[in-house]
């Protein structure tokens, strides 16, 4: 499963990429807002700092809800950088968006997807990723990882190319059931991926090591 980081902040990205564990970056308006980040030449600027971090994928949502709008920003975020994957929202127009930037070569991010319909429809308009909220479903009393089931499922049964993207990952346990699950890719904060370092009988173990061995040498 590949591992990519849910934020804005360059210095969480450089963080995670320097771990050696990094595959991708995914941000979304609100993210880039957190960051202080507004303008066009702020955000072009963000985006080209964020692709000189990591080696490819990198998300970028579109603000437009129109056809032509998405297909405008799309292309203009593609020609940022080759890392680029466009973002986009799944509605009407977003679907017609994605299949036309599919047709052109320009990797695609379907997201806000809730449910499997949704997925399918992302699927058969050629998105390279859907993106399936885990956390806002939990939140809502509905079980995030039961869609992320559901999409794997149907994807691997109809041998659709597009990879499900699991987002909205609020803990260590949801990555580690969307591993089990089958998820392409998780999306996370830093604090998820460097969740997963600890266990305290790792803390302990060492602690004896160290210990062992200082008073081997008499220390
Ligand atoms: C990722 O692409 C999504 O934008 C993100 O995971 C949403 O997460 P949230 O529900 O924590 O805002």
């Amino acid at each position: 499963m590949k591992f990519f980081i849910d934020t804005a902040n360059l210095a969480e990205i450089q963080e995670a990429y320097d771990l050696g564990v990094l595959d991708g970056v995914t941000t979304n308006p609100s993210l880039m807002a957190k960051e202080g980040i507004s303008g066009d030449e702020q955000v072009i600027a963000h985006y080209k700092a964020i692709c000189d971090i990591v080696d490819d994928k990198v998300s970028a949502e579109v603000i437009s809800t129109d056809f032509e709008g998405m297909i405008r920003e799309g292309k203009e975020l593609a020609k940022l950088d080759d890392k680029i994957v466009v973002k986009i929202p799944m509605i009407k127009e977003g679907v017609k968006a994605i299949k036309y930037l599919h047709s052109e070569g320009i990797r695609t991010n379907c997201t806000l997807i809730f449910s499997a319909g949704q997925a399918l429809l992302a699927a058969k308009a050629g998105a390279t990723y859907v993106s399936p909220f885990i956390g806002r479903l939990d939140d809502i009393s509905f079980d995030g990882l039961e869609l992320i089931e559901q999409i794997v499922h149907i994807y691997r049964t109809y041998d659709y190319t597009t990879e499900v993207l699991a987002a909205s990952i609020r803990h260590t346990m949801h990555l580690i059931k969307c591993a089990e699950i089958g998820a392409d890719v998780a999306t996370c904060p830093l604090k998820v991926i460097t969740g997963l370092l600890n266990h305290p009988l790792t803390d302990k173990g060492l602690a004896q090591f160290l210990a062992d061995h200082a008073k081997a040498a008499g220390k």
